[in-house]
């Protein structure tokens, strides 16, 4: 990456640099290990939702997974198929689910029993009849931060199994929706891998209850979370897909004919995103170093939300290291991307280069403070 700093000098900053190179490695990686067992994966359009990055994965066949209208119109603007376009999110307004209905999308992954009523008749007024997949919420521990759990009983996503009875004796009411499959999705920043394992225990577990009702079902979504190497990202730069896959093939129980798909995000995009910024200042507190860059939370706002820690190189310096905090400009003291970190001898003007920033790094960001919108770069296009 150093190579890049006199490319990266003519560029204003921040920006986002995004190694394609690196995002073709890992969706080689992906088709080849998900292949193996014939799983269907559907690229987490909410990661990093730009152009060539979506076009990356149709290319790579991958299908979308979209938790907003806007979110399926982009897909379908990019050139996603329908068919290949799963749609989650516990609010789904009417206007959204008519996207959903009007360009018939393999499933809307439904939240609750309220939901479910409103396709079915959202999708009777159209005189059609919608896929849909119930979200269910396995409480399943994820191990990872609180704002990023969602398989616990405890939050807000998914049906919770105890409501199974109910929901079976409404669904043979709604005749304009047919069920084809259950989805999951039980956290982000997974690493722990015995945390799959657990949740392929809990599928096996609820399909029986589906095979006691005589419910076939077409699939199972799996969701995404794979987590990724933010300490050392070097040395992890492609996540470990085989393994995580093989898990899944190991234990989970399938019915004949049954297809698996899976919705991966950060595990996809995550690695190949630098967030690349300016040291504007150096400034010498009473015990603290500051190294004051021009990107702020409001182009990574990961580390004020969860605490997250993300590598950060200097571009232009090989000097002996310091310790210092790497701040940004905006008027808010958790405007801190790292603290007490070891960087070589840094001055104004060096370039950084923020790690581990392709998912959710830019979208999202803010224009607090009426910042500008940072642009992005991608390597394949120098
Ligand atoms: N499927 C559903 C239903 C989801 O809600 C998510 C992520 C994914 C798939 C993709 O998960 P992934 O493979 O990327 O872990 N902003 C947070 C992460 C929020 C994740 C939201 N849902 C962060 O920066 O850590």
């Amino acid at each position: 990456m150093k190579k890049l700093e006199n490319t990266f000098r003519k560029l204003k900053t921040p920006f986002y640099w995004y190694d394609m190179e690196l995002l073709t490695q890992t969706l080689d990686i992906v088709k080849e290990e998900s292949g193996k067992h014939g799983y269907h994966i559907h690229y987490a359009v909410k990661a990093n939702a730009n152009k060539p990055i979506l076009n990356k994965m149709i290319q790579y066949g991958l299908g979308a997974d979209c938790v907003s209208g806007n979110e399926v119109l982009r897909s379908l603007e990019v050139g996603f198929s329908p068919k290949d376009i799963v749609f989650a999110g516990v609010g789904k307004t009417d206007e959204e689910i008519n996207i959903g209905l009007e360009n018939d999308i393999f499933a809307f992954n439904v939240e609750s029993i309220q939901e479910m009523e409103v396709i079915n008749e959202l999708a009777e007024r159209k005189n059609i009849k919608a896929r849909i997949a119930l979200r269910l919420n396995p409480n399943v521990e994820a191990f990872t931060h609180k704002y990023i759990t969602t398989g616990l009983n405890e939050n807000k996503f998914g049906i919770n199994i105890e409501n199974l009875d109910a929901v079976f004796s409404i669904l043979i009411k709604l005749t304009n929706i047919e069920l084809t499959g259950i989805h999951f999705h039980i956290g982000s920043q997974i690493t722990d891998m015995n945390v799959y394992k657990n949740l392929c225990i809990r599928v096996n577990k609820i399909q029986e209850l589906f095979t006691e009702k005589n419910i076939k079902l077409q699939h199972i979504n799996l969701g995404g979370g794979l987590g990724i190497n933010y300490n050392i990202p070097c040395e992890d730069l492609i996540p470990d897909f085989k393994t995580y896959f093989k898990i899944f093939a190991d234990n989970l129980k399938l019915k004949p004919n049954q297809q698996v798909h899976f919705e991966l995000g950060r595990s996809i995009v995550a690695q190949c995103g630098n967030l690349i910024t300016k040291v504007i200042y150096l400034k010498k507190g009473t015990q603290k170093e500051f190294v004051i860059v021009d990107a702020g939370l409001t182009e990574l706002i990961r580390p004020a939300l969860y605490e997250a820690k993300h590598q950060i190189k200097n571009l232009s310096s090989e000097l002996k290291e310091q310790t210092y905090d790497v701040v940004g400009p905006i008027c808010e003291s958790a405007d801190v991307f790292r603290k007490d970190m070891q960087l070589p001898k840094t001055k104004r003007g060096d370039l950084l280069a923020i790690k581990s920033v392709g998912a959710y790094g830019q979208v999202m960001t803010s224009q607090y403070n009426l910042r500008n919108i940072a642009k992005a770069y991608y390597s394949d296009e120098f």
